[in-house]
């Protein structure tokens, strides 16, 4: 409907725009932190405009920055191109994971599934105070996501109970589901 709406615009139409409200997903500032941006289809888009991947990429080279990593799940692979510029970044620069549901032959795959196969990384995450975690997509995964990052802390020992919280109160774990 959004994008209908755009494209029917005739130049010099007036548009009302809100937003954005509150200040939950905002990028952590220092070039040390660790981004997980976790997403599904047009969940995508936050991860897309976010600025502090942007800066570390004009940067890259000059300064080791914290890691980058990023889970999208969509439907099949032809939806890629609206993953837009992060599908065209070095791999040495962000380190991402597609997930596809609906690829014929091929069994269902979520991102909670991708994040599950890089436990060993997301368990090194998990333990540094640097790390943040960004989430944004359909409202049916974000259990099956929370429930990837309780059983990986939960293997490696760090106990979901105890840094769930901490997570939260330091403003670490973002999630934005509709
Ligand atoms: N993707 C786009 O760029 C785009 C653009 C314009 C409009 N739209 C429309 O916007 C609406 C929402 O689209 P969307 O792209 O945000 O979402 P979506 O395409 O409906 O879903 C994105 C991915 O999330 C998966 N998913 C469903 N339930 C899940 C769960 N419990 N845990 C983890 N993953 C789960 C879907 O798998 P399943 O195969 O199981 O559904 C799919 O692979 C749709 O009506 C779509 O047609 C989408």
């Amino acid at each position: 409907m959004a994008s209908n709406f755009l494209c029917d615009l005739k130049i010099g139409d007036e548009v009302q725009v809100i937003g954005p409200f509150g200040s939950s997903f905002l990028m952590p500032n220092h070039p040390k932190s660790h981004i997980v941006m976790i997403c599904t289809g047009t969940g995508s888009a936050p991860m897309r405009a976010m600025t502090e991947w942007r800066r570390r990429l004009r940067q890259s080279g000059k300064f080791e920055g914290g890691k980058l990593l990023l889970f999208f799940g969509a439907r099949t692979q032809q939806e890629l191109p609206y993953f837009g510029p992060l599908q065209k970044l070095p791999k040495d620069f962000i380190d991402i994971h597609f997930a596809f549901s609906r690829t014929p032959g091929q069994p269902k795959r979520y991102v909670q599934d991708a994040m599950r196969e890089s436990s060993a990384d997301l368990a090194v995450l998990l333990k540094d105070s640097n790390t943040h975690f960004y989430v944004c997509g359909l409202k049916s995964m974000e259990e099956g996501v929370v429930m990837a990052l309780r059983d990986i802390a939960n293997d490696a020992g760090i106990g979901w109970e105890q840094i769930s919280p901490v997570l939260k109160r330091e403003g670490r774990l973002h999630l934005e589901t509709y």
